[in-house]
């Protein structure tokens, strides 16, 4: 018997939703196509995305490279720390991710939270076996793998660079003209959907685990010691969670808290729990099965290395819960680092202005270098510098015996009259803040795939097996499809012209008039199209003409007036 993971995958590739690329010469893994349906659905769902999430909250959504320069992964920590753990097998060569491998031969879940080490101890324990030619791995070592994929720009060896593994550092690296653009004001967001790459050891799944996949993310910008979330928008929404200290007990249970409860038990960070919300109502818009969704807190040692608080949408999929999107409260870790390694530390901070200027006391330090000069002469002002910055810290060294400062290797004894120490009154206006940033992050392909999991049904319909996708009209392909009862004495020539009214009118149309009509409509219910418009005999019969409207989910038909349809198709969208 096939599973759901085989049928959606049959349906992918039969009906046009997705299929292996470049399938004439082999493919190759972790690469997958949108055909037409899918590329539809696709972009419906981006748009709906768009609508919630970067229109409907005010924010603002941009476009970057997808290709970015090593600095940039230097400075978001990628290239340190963006790896996976993988074991090649000494006999066949085949490389597995090693903490997958654990998970799925032993009853431990999110063994990516493990260190290599204990990955290799799990896999000695257990006595596991190469998934290709069952050589056992026991004396294998576990390493690091970096995901990122490299790349030379420009001609010869040219610059080093890498394609973005997640849709952010677009939005981080830009934050100085971002930041102009808001005029300086926080909190603001900045949403993006677009590519990202990922050298995955193991793709699975069709869309699940993929090389290059589309992310629709929200970067929202916030002044961490003033900006509050809007909780009274989503304050009621129920949440189902799992947070850390349930996932340690037995079985799966879960704490059912609306937004508020979860935000006043102290459950979930404001701002998270505020994104979980519009999360949660925008994937029962788009037709997430919410008997088959969690949200669940990840684990410490699971977090990425950005992250200080991060839940995931998960939803269940053939026994397995899918991670669809993340939410993580990154703090400043981001601007601070991209601040730092670009020299450019207040680009990356908002000057956040005083009501009313303050009066602060500075320590003014000067440092004699009539004295140091002719002493210590080219290291003269990098002993200069230390000596501030030592009395900068400690005031007190300034007033006790020689202060002493260590430069390559050698420690240098200064005498403490050369170093004055003033206090000065300064009004104050402002002070630079960095950001915080709250991140939802959504994984397109993994959505796409979840609806059509979750919309997935099938039943007998006049004595026949019928399969269908229960797709909500919003992110359907199709909206309604046309078709003539056959091509003949002029009912062609009507349906065709209706196809074009209702085109014109704004609705997703199709127009089918191949095979018999039962047939057309089975391809319909396959493709999710919630409404078939039949032009029949009876349509002429009739003053003043009518068609027949059949709903996918009922099969129930009614006949409607063609002068009405706009209006009778809107209502039962
Ligand atoms: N900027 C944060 C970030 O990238 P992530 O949890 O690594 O966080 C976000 O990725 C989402 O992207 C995931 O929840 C998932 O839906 C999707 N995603 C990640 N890796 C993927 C892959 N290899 N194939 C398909 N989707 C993926």
């Amino acid at each position: 018997m096939e599973n759901l993971t085989q049928k959606i995958a049959e349906l992918g590739k039969r009906r046009g939703f997705f299929f292996q690329s470049s399938e004439a010469y082999g493919g190759v893994s972790g690469f997958q196509t949108y055909g037409p349906e899918g590329a539809e659905l696709k972009r419906n769902i981006e748009d709906s995305w768009r609508n919630t999430f970067s229109r409907g909250l005010g924010h603002r959504e941009i476009q970057a490279p997808t290709i970015m320069h090593e600095p940039v992964f230097q400075a978001s920590g990628h290239l340190d720390g963006f790896d996976d753990m993988i074991i090649e097998c000494p006999e066949c060569e085949t490389s597995s991710r090693a903490d997958h491998l654990v998970e799925d031969n032993t009853d431990i879940n999110e063994a990516e939270a493990f260190s290599p080490e204990q990955i290799e101890g799990l896999i000695k324990e257990h006595d596991l076996v190469c998934p290709d030619c069952g050589n056992s791995l026991s004396d294998v070592e576990v390493e690091d793998f970096n995901l990122m994929f490299e790349t030379n720009i420009g001609p010869g060896s040219g610059q080093k660079g890498y394609l973005r593994p997640e849709t952010a550092q677009g939005i981080f690296v830009e934050f100085p003209r971002l930041k102009q653009y808001a005029r300086n004001q926080l909190p603001f967001g900045i949403t993006q959907i677009g590519k990202a790459y990922r050298n995955e050891i193991s793709p699975r799944k069709g869309l699940v685990r993929v090389r290059e996949f589309t992310q629709a993310e929200l970067e929202h910008f916030i002044d961490p010691d003033e900006d509050k979330p809007d909780i009274s928008r989503v304050e009621n929404v129920e949440l189902l969670l799992y947070p850390v200290n349930k996932q340690e007990e037995n079985g799966e249970n879960y704490v059912e808290a609306s937004v508020k409860e979860a935000v006043n038990e102290g459950i979930v960070n404001e701002w998270v729990a505020y994104y979980l919300g519009i999360a949660k109502e925008w994937y029962v818009e788009i037709g997430v099965d919410m008997e088959r969704f969690r949200f669940r807190q990840h684990q410490p040692d699971e977090r990425a290395h950005y992250a200080s608080d991060c839940w995931d949408a998960e939803a269940l999929i053939d026994g397995d819960w899918i991670e669809i999107a993340g939410f993580a409260y990154r703090g400043c870790y981001d601007l601070t680092k991209h601040g730092k390694h670009s020299d450019s530390e207040r680009e990356f901070s908002v000057f956040k202005e005083y009501d009313e200027p303050e009066t602060v006391e500075k320590t003014k330090i000067e440092v004699d270098m009539s004295v140091l000069g002719p002493e210590f002469g080219d290291k003269a002002s990098e002993i200069a510098e230390k000596i501030e910055r030592k009395v900068e810290l400690a005031p007190e060294v300034a007033e006790e015996g020689p202060i002493f400062v260590h430069l390559d290797g050698e420690e240098y004894a200064i005498d403490s009259d050369t170093v004055s120490v003033k206090k000065e009154k300064e009004k104050k206006t402002g002070e630079e803040v960095v950001p915080h940033v709250v991140e939802p992050s959504f994984g397109v392909g993994r959505t796409v795939y979840a609806i059509l999991a979750h919309s997935y049904y099938e039943d007998i319909v006049d004595g026949e097996e019928r399969r269908l996708l229960r797709l909500e009209s919003e992110v359907a392909p199709t909206e309604v499809a046309v078709f003539p009862l056959m091509n003949k004495e002029g009912l062609g020539e009507k349906a065709r012209e209706i196809a074009e009214r209702l085109r014109d009118y704004g609705f997703s149309v199709k127009y089918d008039d191949s095979g018999n009509i039962g047939k057309r409509y089975r391809r319909q219910d396959e493709v999710g199209t919630p409404l078939c418009v039949t032009v029949d005999y009876e349509t002429f019969e009739q003053e003043p003409e009518t068609v027949t409207v059949r709903e996918r989910d009922s099969t129930e038909q009614e006949r409607v007036r063609v002068e009405e349809l706009e209006e009778a198709l809107i209502a039962r969208l």
